[in-house]
């Protein structure tokens, strides 16, 4: 069976009981990169070996760092680097993990591209529920400045660096890269107009490249090795490792680092298969906002999952078993999406409430045999209207679900209720609920979505 690669995880998964702490992060080598990559390279060089390394953002957009780092301005200070640990898409907790347990990993990745990019500050986007892995990046930033890898002249050289941790207050779209920026100068979380594009004119005006931590975190694996070991891990267009967050109806939920281009099968069989040995019915493969796929002989990779008209997004992988309400399914991703929505624009706003209210009743019993190209139309009102891609992601989702299973929806309207809702009686992010307590849970589901699948953000 296929193992684990762990590039990135290898300190966190070899030393579980303190790998957060400055003792073992240094007994194990943390920091002697940046010491080689700050006294030994120019900064031009460090942004030629990330382009060679092909590595690609892993929040999402999946775009080439090296490039993105280009598109900077050389002669405009100051400029700044902002960490985007936001991590809002459901089913996605690497970052979460990544900074729990490796904080220094992320730190001396920041450190990396700052340098690379001439930024003098560096901001850490945090998401607000992150408390343990908040508190555990404020300890291992004071740490980094007591030992000297974070203030002035970094290892004798002329190169300075602050970083500032700023904790948001948990909305999905300050995820999204210009809303984040927004948000951080201390306005309302929405999203900018683009261009200019934060490379060129982002934090308080000023050149910013805002990167993903898992991207980050990558860095200092490919300055110690190589551009070109870590090519070898990958595919040709999609090098390196990724960390899957792995969920849903399976045995052992938990991240799982794999080379790029690896068979979805074979994730799966890595965290232990179907639970309960059931059989599959559907994968979120990308996070809330990827279309589904209904099964697993794909490699996970950026452009074979756009090629079949999906992506691999934030990374965030999503088993749902035969005992699944398609219907509810859709309902709870759009319930999220409606939640989430910042509400600047007109198709996202009242699209994603219109599809709730559709979704309700067909889950509710109440549905009408127009309902379902009527969430096409509802969809398409989105599609490619709104103004950021939140508005677009929601639009796939509903789509998809809509169009994988129409006949699942269609035995909602026939038989006026949810097939499955004798059997689980389980409410997650559904508001009208039957057989629901006063605390607005169900019975246990033996299955269905449950709250280790989209409902967990
Ligand atoms: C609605 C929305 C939410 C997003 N949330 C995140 C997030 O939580 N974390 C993240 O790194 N990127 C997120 N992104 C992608 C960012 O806008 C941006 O592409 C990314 O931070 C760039 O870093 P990377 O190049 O290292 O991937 C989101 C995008 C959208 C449209
Ligand atoms: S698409 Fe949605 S989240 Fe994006 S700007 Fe419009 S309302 Fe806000």
């Amino acid at each position: 069976m296929l193992q684990e690669t762990r590039l990135i995880t290898r300190r966190l998964r070899e030393f579980p009981d303190d790998s957060w702490t400055i003792e073992r992060a240094l007994d194990d080598g943390a920091y002697e990169t940046l010491r080689k990559v700050v006294t030994e390279m120019s900064p031009d060089e460090v942004i030629e070996v990330t382009k060679d390394s092909g590595l690609r953002g892993r929040g999402g957009a999946g775009f080439p760092t090296g490039m993105k780092w280009s598109f900077v301005p050389k002669d405009v200070f100051p400029k700044y680097l902002v960490v985007n640990h936001d991590e809002g898409e459901p089913c996605t907790f690497k970052d979460r993990e990544l900074a729990e347990s490796d904080p220094h990993a992320v730190l001396e990745g920041i450190a990396i591209a700052a340098f690379a990019n001439q930024a003098s500050k560096a901001f850490i986007y945090c998401r607000g529920e992150f408390a343990l892995g908040s508190r555990r990046l404020d300890r291992a930033i004071s740490e980094a400045y007591d030992k000297g890898f974070l203030g002035s002249g970094i290892f004798g050289s002329k190169f300075d660096l602050d970083i500032i941790l700023h904790r948001g207050a948990g909305a999905y779209i300050c995820g999204e890269e210009s809303a984040l920026l927004d948000s951080l100068e201390g306005y309302r979380g929405q999203p900018r107009l683009r261009p200019p594009y934060p490379a060129v004119k982002g934090l308080y005006g000023q050149p910013t490249v805002v990167n993903n931590t898992e991207t980050l975190a990558t860095l200092p694996w490919i300055f110690a090795n190589g551009a070109g070991a870590y090519k070898k891990y990958g595919t040709e267009k999609s090098p390196g490792t990724k960390m899957f967050s792995v969920s849903g109806h399976i045995e052992r939920p938990a991240n799982y680092e794999v080379p790029l281009g690896t068979k979805l099968q074979d994730i799966l069989d890595l965290a232990g298969g179907m639970r309960g040995g059931k059989k599959l019915k559907a994968v979120i493969p990308g996070g809330a906002s990827s279309p589904l796929l209904t099964d697993t002989d794909i490699a996970m990779d950026f452009d074979t999952l756009k090629e079949a008209g999906t992506m691999l997004g934030s990374g965030a992988i999503t088993f749902l078993d035969e005992d699944t309400c398609m219907v509810r399914n859709a309902l709870v991703t759009l319930e999220f999406f409606e939640h989430e929505s910042c509400g600047k624009c007109t198709p996202c706003r009242e699209g994603t409430w219109w599809a709730v209210k559709v979704l309700e009743r067909v889950e509710h019993g109440e549905g009408r045999p127009e309902d379902m190209s009527l969430l096409h139309d509802i969809a398409n009102g989105m599609d490619g209207r709104s103004f950021c891609p939140l508005g677009d992601a929601a639009s796939w989702a509903l789509r998809s679900n809509v169009k994988l299973f129409l006949d699942e929806f269609e035995q909602h309207v026939d038989l006026g209720r949810c097939p499955a809702e004798e059997e689980h009686k389980v409410l997650v992010g559904a508001r009208r609920g039957i057989g629901l307590g006063e605390a607005g849970v169900g019975d246990q589901p033996s299955s269905g979505i449950g709250v280790d699948a989209a409902g967990a953000s």
